[in-house]
């Protein structure tokens, strides 16, 4: 088939809840995409911020070829099984957590998340302590629950009513957090660096005095990693750089190397209040998504792989920096998780930029966001800031 004859039979039989552009991905290798014409595409959206390893990586490739002779890809979570374990014990090594359960995307594993600090509350003998607050810009997924965490009315008018429960303070605003919080709250969710959002970081003392809240109010403190965690940074966990710790924390994108896979990492009082039959899901951390995740985390927490994203972080910033161009209003974030905010519609440039060979994303309006690949090389990171130059120059 032809690329106009996949986007015809796309457009007939697939719900139409997304703008594709006139394309067709058929290969990767490294941090290079390439359509079915043959033209090359320097990936700067790694899957939205998913394919931390690139494509056609040799490890994971390695990593499925292994479960997949083993003929057994599920049994479900009836059953013991050693990839199961094995992963749940490296999250726990490389965090604060004691206990993790595994989910199946990003929204799944924050629903997962609302309900055992709903748990955690009645536990406590708390019976009307079930409010979650969350803040402005949030992003934390699309189901119920989490849509209702989602402060976007275009995301969530056509579908109330939603979860109740939630309330609402300013990101990055610890007065409005406190006038927002009293004993009904359970939980506060905050992205540490927010990315649908438009790449905001978190301050410090926002985040710890979260922390403070939280405490005083016995409410459990989670943080969302979905998009900022796994090494995204250039720390294994966001709050690894700011040195708060969260009660309980959600993963997913890049955790099974572009499988289906989240997880919820807890304290052990966290998990001291869910019992048996509590939550539950057919898929999560099957053997294959496990054994997958086992070797991307494994990789991703090495000092050295941190350090490198880090080390381009930096370079990416400062060549962005350097385009001095007069549209560009910012440029923020950690590690390789920036955004460049413009003083038009991301939307254009995003388009230019397929023509050009490079994919980039929008966050929000009007920022561009590049959460590339974390094995993406410094030149590669050069040639698509030249690009994004090279438009901006004809806007
Ligand atoms: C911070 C954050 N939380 C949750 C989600 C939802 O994840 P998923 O799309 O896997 O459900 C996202 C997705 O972009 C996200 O960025």
């Amino acid at each position: 088939m032809n690329a106009q004859e996949i986007i015809q039979m796309e457009q007939e039989y697939v719900l139409g809840v997304y703008t594709r552009p006139p394309f067709v991905l058929e290969r990767g290798e490294g941090c290079t995409l390439y359509d079915s014409d043959g033209k090359a595409y320097l990936d700067c959206v790694a899957g939205i911020a998913v394919n931390a390893l690139g494509y056609n990586d040799p490890g994971i490739n390695q990593a499925i070829a292994q479960i997949t002779q083993s003929g057994v890809l599920h049994v479900s979570n009836l059953y013991h099984t050693e990839p199961h374990a094995r992963l749940a014990k490296l999250l726990c090594e490389t965090s604060f957590a004691d206990k993790v359960h595994f989910s199946l995307t990003g929204a799944d594993a924050n629903e997962g998340a609302f309900k055992f600090a709903r748990r955690y509350a009645r536990e406590q003998g708390h019976q009307e302590k079930y409010a979650i607050l969350a803040f402005s810009g949030a992003f934390h997924g699309r189901l119920f629950g989490s849509l209702a965490a989602t402060p976007r009315p275009k995301y969530q008018d056509p579908f109330r009513p939603l979860m109740p429960g939630v309330r609402f303070a300013e990101f990055n605003d610890l007065a409005s957090a406190q006038a927002q919080m009293d004993d009904q709250v359970c939980a506060i969710i905050v992205e540490p660096i927010q990315g649908e959002g438009g790449i905001h970081p978190a301050t410090p003392e926002f985040l710890q005095g979260l922390r403070a809240l939280a405490d005083e109010h016995d409410a459990l403190l989670i943080f969302d990693e979905v998009q900022c965690g796994l090494g995204r940074t250039g720390h294994l966990w966001a709050h690894q750089g700011y040195g708060v710790e969260p009660d309980i924390l959600t993963a997913a994108k890049p955790l099974a190397g572009g499988l289906p896979m989240g997880a919820i990492l807890m304290r052990q009082k966290v998990a001291d209040a869910i019992h048996k039959g509590d939550h539950a899901s057919t898929f999560a951390g099957n053997p294959l998504t496990s054994h997958v995740a086992h070797h991307v985390v494994s990789r991703i927490a090495q000092p050295s792989f941190l350090a490198q994203v880090q080390e381009k972080g930096r370079l990416l910033m400062e060549m962005l920096q350097e385009l001095n161009s007069p549209h560009i209003l910012d440029v923020r974030g950690r590690g390789l998780m920036v955004g460049v905010e413009l003083d038009q519609e991301a939307g254009p440039v995003v388009a230019a930029a397929y023509d050009r060979g490079l994919l980039l994303v929008g966050a929000g309006p009007n920022v561009i966001r590049f959460v590339p690949p974390l094995v993406i090389r410094p030149e590669e990171l050069q040639q698509a800031v030249e690009i994004l130059g090279q438009i901006l120059q004809t806007l």
